[in-house]
């Protein structure tokens, strides 16, 4: 199996651009993996890939900024696969509102995974909860 992976994050903390490499690292098994910021990348132009991935944060009560801005560009990417990921310091994540956006491009969701980031784990002391690397790997087993 020699899938082609293309991941776009945009992070102003650190912990989606952290998660973005993490599950390139875990996908190196399946196949090659290219990582995007949202400035970096042109969504009318993505490089083509089985498998398109979007980590953002909440800010706002909304998908942020940039990366609203980002998947509302897209173009081109009618019946393409993909893996939704957000983090969010509340209770509620905004995955649903990512899908939104991306069902409009006619794009299909196989995956879709959230975290919730604390001012720092307890036993951890990340601010990534508890076996997120766990939660992150079971979403890259179904991309
Ligand atoms: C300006 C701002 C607004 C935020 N608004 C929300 C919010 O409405 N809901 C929420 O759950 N988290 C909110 N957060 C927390 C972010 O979701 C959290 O810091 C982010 O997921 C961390 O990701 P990052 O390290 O990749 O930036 C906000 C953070 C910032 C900086």
């Amino acid at each position: 199996m020699n899938m082609k992976y293309v991941i776009v994050y945009w992070s102003r903390y650190g912990n989606n651009k952290r998660i973005a490499g993490a599950l390139a690292e875990q996908l190196k098994g399946k196949g090659e993996t290219q990582v995007f910021t949202t400035d970096e990348a042109n969504p009318t132009a993505l490089p083509s890939a089985d498998v398109y991935v979007f980590s953002a944060p909440t800010e706002a009560f909304n998908i942020q900024k940039n990366m609203r801005t980002f998947l509302k560009q897209l173009q081109g990417m009618d019946g393409k696969k993909y893996g939704i990921i957000n983090t969010h310091g509340m209770k509620k994540n905004w995955l649903p509102k990512m899908e939104k956006i991306l069902s409009k491009k006619n794009m299909e969701k196989i995956a879709g995974v959230d975290f919730q980031v604390t001012s720092k784990d307890e036993k951890t002391g990340n601010p990534l909860l508890v076996d997120w690397e766990g939660r992150l790997k079971e979403f890259a087993g179904k991309l």
